[in-house]
């Protein structure tokens, strides 16, 4: 299963995608996470060490060919992920777009057609998890980087600029025929901004999957640089991130 992570700005994308790839790769499944920021943050949040992600090669756009019907990728998958997967905790393989390098360098479109190819091939492995942990642009969709995606899972803080982000987000990913597109309310301080969130949701047409609280917990992993699942287990953002997992379980991927 492909599940995209996707959100305004901060909304709280990478923390989930970090903990909810770890907690399914604890049930014994095989998750790859991909950073598919620019300005990439997952292994940090994952718990990967700066030593580790500095001797880090992100995927190359050598890796790559263009067919008529999308792309794909030269190499197998399973190659790829032996050559270029970081290992990080609980077992979760690290896969890095490529990100500038330099200033004035031009357009990452290349990078992007990488994890594109990737989501395309990972397709014949229904037994891996893929989380891919997306920058907050509406790009990867209007690229179609995440076409293959089988979840799309939509972040949204309660206040009305993340939730007008992600409609407009739903709107591109029907566009791409994603076949599960859910919310993921984050930050809830009050059931006020729960019902906010849903009461959103509703007006729009989408499905609210998780409720994850605000918890001051995040914030302090946040700032020490390390894993919110390492440091605060038993935070009701971890258990609300577990109940998530849970559900992704049950999804049924057409073939
Ligand atoms: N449930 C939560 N409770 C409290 N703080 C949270 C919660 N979720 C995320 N945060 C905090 O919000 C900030 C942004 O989180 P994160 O980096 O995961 O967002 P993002 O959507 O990936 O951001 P970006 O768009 O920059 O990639 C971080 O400081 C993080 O600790
Ligand atoms: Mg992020």
């Amino acid at each position: 299963m492909r599940i995209a992570v996707a959100g305004k700005g901060g909304a709280g994308k990478t923390t989930i995608a970090a903990t909810l790839a770890r907690l399914t790769a604890r049930t014994g499944v095989q998750v790859v996470a991909i950073d598919a920021d620019s300005n990439p943050n997952l292994g940090p949040a994952l718990g990967i060490g700066a030593a580790q992600l500095a001797g880090n090669t992100h995927l190359p756009v050598s890796l790559v060919s263009r067919r008529l019907d999308g792309a794909a990728l030269t190499t197998p998958v399973d190659d790829v992920l032996r050559s270029l997967g970081l290992p990080g905790p609980d077992g979760v393989r690290l896969l890095c777009m490529g990100a500038p390098g330099h200033a004035g360098e031009g357009c990452l479109c290349s990078a992007h057609a990488t994890v594109s190819a990737l989501l395309a091939d990972l397709d014949a492995h229904r037994d891996i998890v893929a989380v891919v942990d997306m920058e907050a642009s509406p790009e990867q969709l209007s690229r179609g980087t995440v076409r293959h995606a089988d979840v799309l899972l939509l972040v949204s803080e309660p206040y009305f600029r993340s939730l007008e982000t992600i409609r407009r987000l739903a709107a591109l990913a029907a566009e791409l025929s994603i076949p599960h597109v859910a919310v993921v309310a984050n930050k809830l301080r009050s059931a006020d901004d729960a019902a906010a969130i849903g009461a959103f949701c509703e007006r729009h047409g989408l499905s609210c999957w998780s409720e994850v609280p605000f918890n001051d917990e995040v914030v302090k992993a946040d700032l020490a640089a390390v894993p919110l699942l390492d440091v605060a287990p038993e935070s009701g953002a971890v258990s609300a991130i577990a109940a998530l997992a849970t559900r992704l379980g049950e999804v049924e991927l057409t073939l």
